[in-house]
């Protein structure tokens, strides 16, 4: 069975369709800190399946005790964390105390179950700014920008020391790109609390009249048109993604081992902008403004590893993201 902690959040929700529809036993925990229970009756009429859940915080140490007393679970997928990059720069304490207090007690509990397989949301980010395009899994992790990502670089290291002490841990650790797009169904995406932080879903929000205008940080970096590029990727490849790593680490022997998870395409933020509009038949009003602080230019990924050696590539374009972006944002902006 596995555990998928955070599993009713954007991207867990996504890996805990995937998992369902391959026939996987699955039990979730979350604590909706930043999700909404009408996810889990939305994964069940996708997939016609029935899973176990829990809303448990993953620093609740009994609790969590409690759900693997009462589970057989064999790996952990672990999406349980906070997120938001400008939050953590004001509030560092509160990231560091949450992702990294969560990661302990998750591993404490494990090894008192003797679980010992674990997949790990990482990020890009990680790459810091200095390592050349495109980013291979090799490159030395650096300093990293923001204390969110900061705690991602963190539970990376604590994960490898965890695997040198214990000779029969094995932790995948999945870097993610940028991932947009929602479910084709359009019965779950990604619904942000509050102003949207990040692109897509501050342009599904422009263009269903929920905000007025985005703002385009910087026209003046060295790339193409100016604007930011990235590595986008479709939250169902990327759900896939954690299926072919699941059962790469089943197996594999013991030890970590880190995969990309992107396309190896960047976009510029125009390139959205105007993918956008063209696949929706919307209109996104944009103004240019400031850099904002901390962006880099442009990275994207070396996707090579994951396709040699999970047999995994994402298959959906930036056309999908965009149409499955708006067919969930329509849904939920539009008619109420
Ligand atoms: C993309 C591009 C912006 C908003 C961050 C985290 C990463 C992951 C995803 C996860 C950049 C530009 C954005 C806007 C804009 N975090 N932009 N106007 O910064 O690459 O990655 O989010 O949970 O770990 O670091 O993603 O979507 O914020 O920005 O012009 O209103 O869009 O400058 O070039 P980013 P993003």
């Amino acid at each position: 069975m596995v555990l998928v902690t955070g599993g009713t959040g954007y991207i867990g929700s996504h890996t805990a369709v995937e998992l369902l529809k391959q026939g996987e036993e699955i039990v979730i925990v979350d604590n909706f800190s930043n999700s909404k229970p009408e996810v889990l009756d939305a994964i069940k009429d996708i997939t016609g399946r029935e899973f176990k859940f829990y809303n448990v915080d993953i620093l609740d140490k009994q609790s969590l005790s409690k759900v693997f007393k009462e589970n057989k679970i064999d790996s952990v997928i672990n999406f349980a964390g906070f997120k938001a990059v400008g939050e953590s720069v004001k509030e560092p304490i509160k990231y560091y105390y949450n992702n990294i207090t969560g990661i302990l007690v998750l591993l404490q509990v494990m090894r008192e179950f003797d679980c010992k397989s674990i997949i790990f949301s990482s990020t890009a980010t990680v790459y810091g700014e200095k390592n050349p395009i495109p980013y291979k899994e090799e490159y030395p992790v650096a300093i990293t920008t923001n204390p969110y990502a900061t705690t991602k670089l963190f539970i990376e290291q604590i994960l490898k020391d965890t695997c040198i002490a214990d000779k029969n841990f094995k932790v995948m650790l999945l870097r993610y790109f940028n991932p947009i797009g929602a479910h084709e169904s359009g019965k779950i995406g990604e619904d942000p609390n509050g102003i949207p932080n990040n692109l897509m879903p501050y342009i599904a929000q422009v263009a269903a009249g929920k905000l007025k205008t985005l703002n385009v940080f910087g026209n003046d970096y060295e790339t193409r048109d100016g604007t930011g590029v990235r590595d986008y990727i479709h939250v169902v490849d990327l759900a896939i993604g954690h299926i072919k790593a699941l059962e790469h680490m089943k197996n594999s022997n013991a030890g970590v081992q880190t995969y990309n998870l992107g396309t190896g395409i960047g976009y510029s933020v125009l390139d959205i902008i105007n993918t956008f509009e063209k696949v929706t038949a919307t209109k996104i009003d944009y103004k240019i403004t400031e850099r904002r602080p901390g962006d880099i230019a442009e990275f994207y990924a070396d996707a090579s590893k994951a396709e040699r050696e999970l047999g995994w590539k994402a298959t959906r374009g930036i056309i999908d993201m965009c149409r499955d972006t708006w067919n969930f944002a329509k849904n939920k902006y539009m008619n109420n």
